[in-house]
């Protein structure tokens, strides 16, 4: 009798157990996905600086057409030198430039759910999104048009610029933006 109380008061703790363990297990995974976060976070921050900067200094040292030749060459450089620690760091947009950049379905999808989160009134800081599998953490963020951009990627682009990008990029799309509209967005992610 005292063993069979004994037997059920143990089965009846196991669920106790379970939703313990179920718990810290759940508990273990948001702290892991947020810490790849903060990576990612940092990864993109420092994307963005030496981009723009590198950026900056090309076109006021050779104007915009050397610009074009300098950020072909800085954008997968710098994209290549973050990609460490199993990370792939990169951008990617809906109307891509370099092809290598076009979005896998997860960044399309992404994309596309940005452009309507946007249009509900959501700023560009909350314009992220993240994704944890067994295998991978995968994060996005989404980059705006600002005016320094225009000049390569608007509406009314020099004539001698248009013709330099044509020759770089010949299945060019990443021109009609405005001030203000999603450009793209950083992608990141990492082998788990
Ligand atoms: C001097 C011209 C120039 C300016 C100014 C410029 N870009 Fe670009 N952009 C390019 C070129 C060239 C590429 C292709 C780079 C490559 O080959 O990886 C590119 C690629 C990109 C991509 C990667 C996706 C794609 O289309 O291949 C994003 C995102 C992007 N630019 C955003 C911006 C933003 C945001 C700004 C303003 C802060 C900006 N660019 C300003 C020339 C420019």
């Amino acid at each position: 009798m005292k063993k069979h109380i004994q037997y059920s008061l143990c089965l009846s703790l196991l669920p106790i157990f379970m939703s313990f363990a179920n718990e810290q297990d759940s508990k273990q995974k948001t702290s892991g996905a947020s810490s790849y976060q903060q990576e990612a976070k940092i990864k993109i921050n420092t994307f963005a600086t030496q981009l723009k900067g590198q950026l900056q200094q090309a076109i006021k040292a050779g104007g915009l057409i050397s610009a074009i030749d300098i950020c072909k060459v800085q954008a997968p450089l710098i994209a290549n030198a973050l990609s460490t620690d199993s990370w792939q760091v990169a951008r990617t947009s809906l109307k891509v430039r370099n092809h290598n950049n076009v979005a896998d379905v997860w960044e399309k999808n992404t994309l596309d759910e940005f452009t309507i989160r946007k249009e509900d009134g959501q700023t560009f800081k909350q314009l992220k999104q993240e994704q944890l599998s067994l295998d991978s953490y995968r994060f996005m963020q989404a980059i705006p048009t600002g005016e320094v951009c225009l000049a390569c990627h608007g509406k009314n682009i020099d004539e001698n610029v248009q013709k330099h990008i044509k020759k770089q990029y010949p299945k060019d799309q990443a021109t009609g933006f405005s001030k203000g509209d999603i450009r793209g967005a950083f992608t990141l992610s990492k082998a788990l």
